[in-house]
């Protein structure tokens, strides 16, 4: 039987991330744009270089967070790293490498579409009182996810609902720069992809709108990505054998956005 969390998943167009999970991390491509993305991220937090004492420490949700290829690198900096992502299947696949001996502890994986900040998949603010209100975070990321999402205004306003006061957002995604953007994704991958990038200005724009301060967008890096010559050249699947003189290398610049919850006395 579906699961709310599948079924509202494949409406959004985005049910081929729980097929694609089983191979994901074989992408040379996905590992390198979360490194660049950690760099990025921790760059502009200097609270991750330095992590403080332990019971200071943040509390971090990635939203998409996939197989957890971010979560696992930010773990280190957590107190307690919650990864949700809406594929049932991705989070299947962070769970198995969850169980390895020497995998990271403090990361939590829940299958869930956020939509709400009280959604009782998310941990308690208080332990004792697990039908209290849910843990607010000192930091959300999100890598990859943006051009996913259908409504942005209202997952913004989902994640400054799950922020603490004076806590921050990072979310990197590749930038919509003009029609060259389309390119990003082969045709056979283009399910559940909602636009091509993210615009600076129109995200900036959004994250003034819905109550972040200190927004600040900028290009953070870029990366060179293996694209179809022509639309189709890949073919059908969205992954499989590609010849070698199949596509051509293409740059593509990505955006690191972040912004605060205003802080309350
Ligand atoms: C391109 S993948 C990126 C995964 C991971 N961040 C990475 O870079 O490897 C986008 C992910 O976002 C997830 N996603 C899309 N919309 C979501 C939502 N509303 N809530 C949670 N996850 C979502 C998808 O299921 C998918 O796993």
């Amino acid at each position: 039987m579906a699961t709310a969390a599948s079924s509202l998943h494949a409406a959004s167009g985005n049910g081929r991330f729980n097929d694609e999970a089983s191979s994901w991390d074989s992408n040379p491509f996905v590992h390198e744009a979360s490194n660049e993305a950690l760099k990025a991220i921790v760059s502009r937090f200097p609270a991750l270089r330095n992590p403080p004492a332990p019971d200071k420490a943040l509390d971090v949700l990635e939203v998409g967070c996939g197989t957890g290829l971010l979560s696992f690198m930010l773990a280190p900096y957590a107190r307690r790293l919650v990864a949700v992502d809406a594929a049932p299947g991705m989070i299947e696949v962070l769970k198995t490498k969850l169980q390895s001996r020497d995998a990271a502890q403090n990361i939590l994986p829940v299958a869930v579409s956020l939509e709400n900040p009280e959604d009782k998949h998310l941990p308690p603010a208080d332990e004792t009182k697990p039908d209290g209100p849910r843990l607010k975070f000192g930091l959300i990321t999100s890598h990859l996810v943006l051009h996913h999402i259908p409504d942005l205004r209202a997952v913004l306003t989902t994640m400054l609902g799950c922020l603490k006061h004076g806590g921050s957002v990072a979310l990197t995604d590749f930038e919509d720069y003009g029609l060259e953007a389309s390119r990003f994704h082969a045709k056979a991958k283009m399910d559940g992809v909602q636009r091509h990038g993210t615009n600076a200005d129109g995200i900036e724009r959004l994250m003034s709108e819905v109550g972040f301060v200190n927004v600040r967008v900028e290009r953070a890096w870029s990366m060179d990505k293996v694209v179809e010559k022509y639309e189709g050249e890949f073919g059908d699947a969205p992954k499989g054998p590609r010849q070698s003189d199949q596509g051509e290398v293409k740059s593509f610049p990505f955006l690191l956005c972040t912004g605060e919850k205003k802080y309350c006395l």
